[in-house]
């Protein structure tokens, strides 16, 4: 059974039409891309998972249970963390209490300070800064806080929304391996990326939105030699 299942996913703004019939799976510890350009519906996507848009009609299924009825706050109990667009940290706050408020909804005192020490494994320089404001840091530092803070609260599938844009070469680099890592420890991740070679390089599989729907979808092995792909997204 796969960890995610979306099927035929509608959703709307207004009348407009952002998402018409998408549909696409996760497997269990999965490192899956969503690639596409701007508008295409990719931030839409995850938002609709975490439930903080409406659906028009389709379904999502998160471990055989489906996420129609549930509130935002449910999504994230079952075990989905969205690392929004933008990082969206609280600026005035420290390191450590952006990354602590990601397990805002556990009560497990030991499991909490375990994570908050694999956080600084993961990115070493957040423990250095740990008592400094959070606006304080460089772009690509406040991304790993946004990355730290929602793996802060345990999740079995990540959902990250262009973690790259705007950041240098050198932390980007690390930026993607930490995903990487985090992949390999056994969580799931959806990463919307609109760099293609980057996503081609780090996913096992791709879906290409376009448009609000799923123009391209398989085996990064396969896309990568996909014409369309190669012209369009690869400029090769
Ligand atoms: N709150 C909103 N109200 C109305 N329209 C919206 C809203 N959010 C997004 N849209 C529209 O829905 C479409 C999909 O937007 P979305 O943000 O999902 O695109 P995206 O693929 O994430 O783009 P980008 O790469 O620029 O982040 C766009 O046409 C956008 O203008
Ligand atoms: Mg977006």
């Amino acid at each position: 059974m796969a960890l995610l299942e979306i099927r035929d996913l509608v959703v709307h703004y207004g009348k407009a039409l952002a998402l018409e019939g998408v549909s696409m799976t996760v497997e269990p510890g999965e490192l899956v891309a969503v690639l596409g350009p701007n508008g295409a519906g990719k931030s839409t996507l995850l938002k609709a998972i975490s439930r903080v848009v409406p659906i028009s009609s389709g379904d999502i299924t998160f471990a055989g249970n489906s996420l129609n009825p549930l509130p935002a706050h449910k999504v994230v109990a079952a075990g989905i963390c969205h690392c929004p667009e933008g990082r969206r940290l609280f600026p005035e706050l420290t390191v450590l209490k952006n990354l602590q408020l990601g397990a805002y909804l556990r009560d497990d005192k030991d499991g909490i300070s375990a994570d908050l020490q694999r956080v600084y494994e993961l990115f070493p320089v957040l423990s250095e800064r740990s008592r400094q404001q959070a606006s304080t840091l460089s772009g690509g530092e406040q991304q790993m806080v946004a990355i730290g803070r929602a793996l802060m609260g345990r999740p079995k599938l990540l959902l990250l929304d262009e973690p790259s844009v705007g950041i240098a070469h050198r932390l980007k680099v690390q930026i993607f391996e930490s995903i990487r890592a985090i992949q390999q420890a056994g969580t799931a991740i959806l990463l919307v990326e609109q760099d293609a070679l980057s996503a081609l390089g780090i996913a096992g599989r791709v879906y290409l939105l376009e448009h609000g729907h799923v123009a391209r979808e398989g085996s990064s092995d396969a896309l990568s030699r996909d014409d369309y792909i190669r012209q369009v997204y690869l400029g090769v």
